[in-house]
């Protein structure tokens, strides 16, 4: 059985690539050990699936940010993955915090973030959401549409000031995964700067009392490898910046270029890294605001991938192992694991790639290509579609899988009725469960019977 072309079988099955795992990872006699814990022991604890959380892995990718960005404000995209530990880690790490629900913004603030350092997002907040961020004295409000606009406009009208960032649609299509490509005219997303709702929304919330206008918001995509993207969105965003300036005479003193900075899930991934992009998104600002006559805007990033994705793993535990012989004669390893879909859903939502590590032990039987799959009723509930894994790859072995600390925790789901996993926060030998596993009673406390 062949897998995708650039797939091959690993020379020694007990190395990790390097660039996929978080930095504390590493095999010792075929055990796979994060934080300076082996995961055997660990999940002999806390049960799989289970997140491991690298903590120094996290925070040095925060810093990595924060010092290559050192001239920005970077926000880490709380969507990602956000519980009160990491809010902290973030909050210590010197980074602001992105929310785009009002239980985002509870955990922010159950977590004591600093208000003012907090960007709320979302194309659908409701006069309550918006009220009560306002009235938290939430640092910046990036609206997306004129019913928001109005919203906000009526919350002003009781005294309270709201500071608003409008976020742009550049018409900029990410090379990724369309439903993951946020920046073309036809989605949901910001005001179009071609039809003209762009320069209206600015037009109109300077005119409305009670809200400062902070600048524009572009948020282009998801999983980006290099600045070109970023280049044609920070150029038609910045010409209108210049339009808004010479027509409304109002300088905008900042301007956020989202997040979307990709990572590796496979060896064929190849990211930029924070400090190559940064040097090239400054230039492109630079350039740009020199060629149109206009100051250069105050910048922010919104990273959260690019931290938290290499930062976790999920373990599982193997249950079942099938050999499925296909078409034309060659045979597929099905090997199932303890989690699937409610726990990692990118990979049948977006086709996503991983790969994964048997974590238990070494071995030496010959490799072959298997594919990972959950225990949940839906073919398509896959975790690693094609991974070389030794041929003796059994019930009870652990696997790990690299990558899945963005969107994963933060998108499970009770299909099912799984319970969601833990992340257990691991750091110089110690571990702590940061989010503990679901239990069955949290299950039944929302189900009111039939009364
Ligand atoms: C507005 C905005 N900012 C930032 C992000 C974070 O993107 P990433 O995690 O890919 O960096 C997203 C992701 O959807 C987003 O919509």
């Amino acid at each position: 059985m062949r897998g995708p072309a650039w797939l091959t079988a690993p020379e020694d099955p007990d190395a990790l690539v390097p660039h996929l795992w978080s930095q504390t990872a590493r095999k010792v006699d075929g055990e796979l050990h994060v934080g300076g814990l082996a995961l055997p022991e660990l999940v002999a604890e806390v049960n799989t699936p289970a997140y491991v959380l690298d903590e120094e892995d996290f925070r040095a990718r925060a810093c990595a940010f924060r010092e290559a960005f050192s001239s920005y404000d970077v926000f880490y995209a709380g969507k990602a993955f956000l519980s009160i530990a990491v809010a902290r880690w973030v909050a210590e790490e010197g980074l602001s915090l992105d929310v785009c629900s009002n239980s985002e913004l509870t955990v922010a603030l159950r977590a004591g973030f600093e208000p003012a350092r907090i960007g709320y997002h979302g194309n659908n907040k409701t006069l309550i959401e918006l009220r009560r961020a306002v009235e938290a004295g939430v640092g910046r409000i990036v609206v997306d549409s004129f019913d928001e606009i109005e919203r906000l406009e009526s919350i002003a009208a009781a005294g309270l000031t709201a500071r608003v960032m409008i976020r742009v649609t550049a018409g900029v299509e990410a090379h990724t995964h369309e439903y993951i490509a946020t920046a073309h005219e036809d989605q949901k997303f910001g005001f179009s700067i071609t039809s003209g709702d762009a320069f209206e929304a600015v037009r109109r919330v300077l005119a409305a009392p009670g809200l400062e206008l902070l600048g524009l918001h572009s948020h282009i995509g998801s999983q980006i490898f290099d600045s070109s993207g970023f280049e044609v969105a920070a150029r038609r965003v910045l010409a209108l910046q210049a339009r808004i300036s010479e027509e409304l005479a109002v300088t905008l003193p900042e301007m956020d270029l989202g997040g979307g900075f990709g990572i590796a899930y496979t060896t064929q991934d190849d990211p930029a890294d924070p400090a190559q992009l940064a040097t090239e998104m400054s230039k492109i600002v630079e350039h740009e605001c020199r060629a149109l006559g206009i100051p250069e805007p105050r910048l922010s990033i919104e990273p959260g991938r690019a931290i938290v994705g290499p930062a976790m793993c999920t373990v599982y535990t193997v249950g079942t192992v099938k050999r499925v012989q296909l078409d034309g004669g060659a045979v597929r390893t099905y090997v199932s694991v303890d989690g699937g879909m409610s726990d990692n859903i990118r990979t049948a939502l977006y086709d996503a790639d991983y790969s994964c590590t048997l974590a238990s032990r070494g071995s030496d039987a010959a490799p072959v290509l298997a594919r990972v799959v959950g225990k949940h009723c839906e073919a398509g509930d896959i975790v690693v579609k094609d991974e070389f894994l030794p041929g003796d790859v059994r019930p009870g072995d652990l696997l790990a899988v690299p990558g899945t600390g963005a969107y994963c925790r933060s998108m499970a789901s009770n299909y099912n009725h799984a319970l969601r996993p833990p992340v257990v926060a691991v750091r110089d030998g110690v571990a702590r469960v940061v989010v503990r596993r679901e239990t069955e009673d949290d299950l039944l406390a929302t189900d009111m019977g039939d009364q």
